[in-house]
């Protein structure tokens, strides 16, 4: 049994990693900002009032866990918002950036501490983050926040190695999620997160830095 740490983990994606690593017998520590009665229902350790993005309340979590060890880190909270040149909103676009690529490395430096030899850090980045994948143009707040996630996993990777702990940075696919309007062309949580979970599973300090589909493509950056 290893302790999976879930951001984001009330709903969607998030929801589904605790779901499926419950029901393999791993411990979990599901975070949120509120729960939901899906995630109660689940019989995992839930930790709301995170939010991601609020130092003070990344230093409380901190606080609670104190020296509880962490064998794999999810960070999977993130955000989405309408954003095309005609209509730009320079604030939407700092706080997608925020979410999305300042957050998951602030909380990666508050918990590595937890970490050790053998450890693993999954981000949950997206394709949309990929410039040698970007054919549609579009999406500037999501697509340059992916991107800088990209980046600082990739980073992480190389300064984490020494350590011994290996970082994975992840694609779900087209999810029918609520960030989708539940897309009735994405596929389904429970398929995305079997997908991410193999990928996880086969991680390790030899492919550590690499951008993965979930259904095992490499893609590229
Ligand atoms: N669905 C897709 O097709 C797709 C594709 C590529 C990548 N992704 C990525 O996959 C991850 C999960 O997405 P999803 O599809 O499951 O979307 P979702 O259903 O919208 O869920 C997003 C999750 O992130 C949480 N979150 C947002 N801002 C947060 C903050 N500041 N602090 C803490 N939690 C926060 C939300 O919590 P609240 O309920 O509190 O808002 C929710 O739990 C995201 O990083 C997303 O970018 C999704």
């Amino acid at each position: 049994m290893s302790t999976y740490l879930v951001t984001g983990a009330n709903r969607g994606i998030g929801l589904e990693f605790c779901r499926q690593l419950k029901r393999r017998g791993e411990e979990v520590i599901a975070t949120c900002r509120r729960s939901s009665s899906e995630l109660d229902g689940l019989g995992v350790r839930v930790e709301s009032g995170v939010d991601v993005s609020s130092g003070q309340s990344v230093l409380k979590l901190k606080k609670k866990l104190q020296q509880k060890n962490i064998d794999i880190l999810i960070q999977n909270a993130g955000i989405t918002e309408p954003s095309s040149l005609l209509n730009l909103d320079p604030q939407s676009v700092i706080r997608q950036f925020e979410v999305n690529a300042l957050s998951p490395l602030c909380f990666t430096q508050a918990f590595v501490s937890n970490m050790h030899q053998g450890s693993k850090l999954a981000l949950i980045t997206s394709r949309m983050g990929s410039i040698g994948d970007n054919t549609s143009g579009g999406s500037y707040g999501y697509r340059m926040s992916k991107a800088a996630l990209c980046m600082a996993g990739k980073s992480l990777s190389i300064d984490l190695k020494a350590k011994g702990i290996s970082v994975a940075i992840l694609h779900p696919g087209l999810v029918s999620t609520r960030m989708t309007g539940f897309s009735p062309n994405g596929i389904t949580p429970e398929k995305s997160v079997d997908g991410l979970i193999a990928r996880i599973d086969s991680l390790s300090l030899e492919n550590t830095g690499t951008f993965w589909h979930s259904n095992g493509e490499i893609l590229p950056w």
